[in-house]
């Protein structure tokens, strides 16, 4: 690993965390969109790059659920030996004296074991080296008395904290910043959502496994819309907009961060209005007034249509067949859905009538009511969690 992680010239790793089981997915992103040596692991990718990269990555990736800048990695035996080396850790051209700093840490297969004495070796080191104001976790209620080393606490909300989340496994320990600070499926622009809205980060993964990346000039379809986010990720993927252009990040609170050299690479966008249109429906009225509402604030209202009326009312717009997306209801629990069927049917049959040589994806949860749509599915789509659900997506070829 890097000896001098603060240098923008130095590469260091980056780990864009992915939603598990779209590894592969996040890899295509990272790899299009330019990155050095997109390589996939559990839970995520990694690729390397200086701090610039991190910022791009921040801004330009719409599969990341965030990315981590991986400043240290060294061995740790025991908790004497992870404080020393904690310390030299270059605080200072990392992190700023003045914002507050958390720490998280994890152990597995190693001597240390205990992670919250590990997160408090490393707050220690940061306090004492830098001066940083420490952010404690609420604590877990042990019964036990406090530590009387442990840093004084701070009360300042977690979420202007900046984050540090050491790994420790087989005693390497691993230390890494979060740049982006708030999840990156939150772009910044939708104020409005229904009550189970699909996370833009899975929805743009969503749309890439469908084939779909912006550069074909065809339509997406979405007639269960909710609050609009297959529609509107659609629209910005067409227009090369990009995902973190209104929303702060992590980052912009580090030593490293050059505001200048932002400004520019933020600034550098061109747009090209889309060929196509977007289009999403809903039976459900508030969920329109939602969409519309969600599409301006993205800046793609031009370019997207939103119509109130139900999925047996749906038909194809003029012009070229292109994708049809969508995430119908289902039950919670795996056997909850078994009310749905007659509705996946009814658009299962609504769009094999009407929707001849367009390619169809959808994402729900239980097998049994993707096949109930009587579909021709393509095989092995993998299981991700969306909010604490597991859903999977089913796509097709062009229907005939
Ligand atoms: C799980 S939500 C979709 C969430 C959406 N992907 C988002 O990100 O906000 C399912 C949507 O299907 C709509 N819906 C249910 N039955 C429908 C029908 N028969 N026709 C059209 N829309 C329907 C609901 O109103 C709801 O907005």
């Amino acid at each position: 690993m890097n000896t001098d992680p603060t240098s923008p010239a130095q590469p260091f790793e980056i780990f864009l965390v992915a939603a598990p089981g779209l590894e592969p997915v996040l890899c295509a992103e990272a790899s299009d969109r330019g990155f050095t040596n997109p390589t996939m692991v559990k839970g995520g990718v990694t690729v390397t790059g200086g701090w610039p990269e991190v910022w791009r990555a921040n801004l330009e990736l719409r599969g990341a659920t965030r990315v981590l800048a991986r400043v240290a990695s060294f061995r740790a035996l025991h908790l004497a030996q992870l404080d020393k080396r904690a310390r030299r850790v270059p605080w200072a051209e990392i992190l700023r004296a003045d914002v507050p700093v958390r720490v998280e840490a994890s152990c597995k297969a190693s001597r240390i074991y205990h992670a919250g004495a590990a997160a408090q070796r490393i707050e220690r080191a940061i306090a004492e080296e830098l001066g940083a104001p420490i952010v404690k976790a609420a604590p877990k209620k042990t019964g036990k008395p406090a530590d009387r080393d442990a840093p004084e606490e701070d009360t300042r909300p977690l979420e202007i904290a900046v984050q540090i989340k050491a790994r420790i496994d087989d005693d390497l320990c691993t230390i890494s910043v979060d740049s982006s600070g708030e999840s990156l499926h939150k772009r910044g622009h939708k104020e409005a959502v229904n009550k189970a809205p699909m996370r833009e980060t899975l929805a743009a993964l969503f749309l890439r496994q469908c084939g779909y990346d912006g550069r074909e000039p065809v339509p997406v379809v979405d007639p269960m819309c909710g609050s609009g986010t297959f529609v509107i990720e659609a629209a910005e993927i067409a227009a090369g907009l990009k995902p973190g252009r209104s929303r702060s990040f992590a980052f912009e609170q580090l030593a490293t961060f050059d505001p200048a050299r932002w400004q520019s690479l933020r600034g550098n966008t061109t747009v090209t209005p889309p060929q196509v249109r977007f289009y999403g429906s809903d039976r459900d009225a508030g969920a329109i007034t939602m969409s519309r509402a969600n599409a301006e604030r993205a800046g793609v209202g031009a370019w997207t249509d939103f119509a109130h009326h139900a999925i047996s009312d749906l038909t194809p717009p003029e012009g070229p067949p292109g994708l049809v997306i969508v995430n119908p209801p289902y039950g919670a629990r795996i056997g909850e859905g078994k009310s749905l069927i007659p509705l996946y049917h009814a658009m299962g049959q609504t769009l094999k009538t009407r929707f001849t040589g367009w390619r169809v994806g959808i994402v729900t949860n239980e097998a049994a009511l993707a096949k109930a749509t009587e579909l021709p599915f393509q095989e092995g789509g993998v299981s991700v969690s969306n909010g604490g659900i597991r859903v999977t997506l089913y796509q097709t070829d062009p229907l005939s």
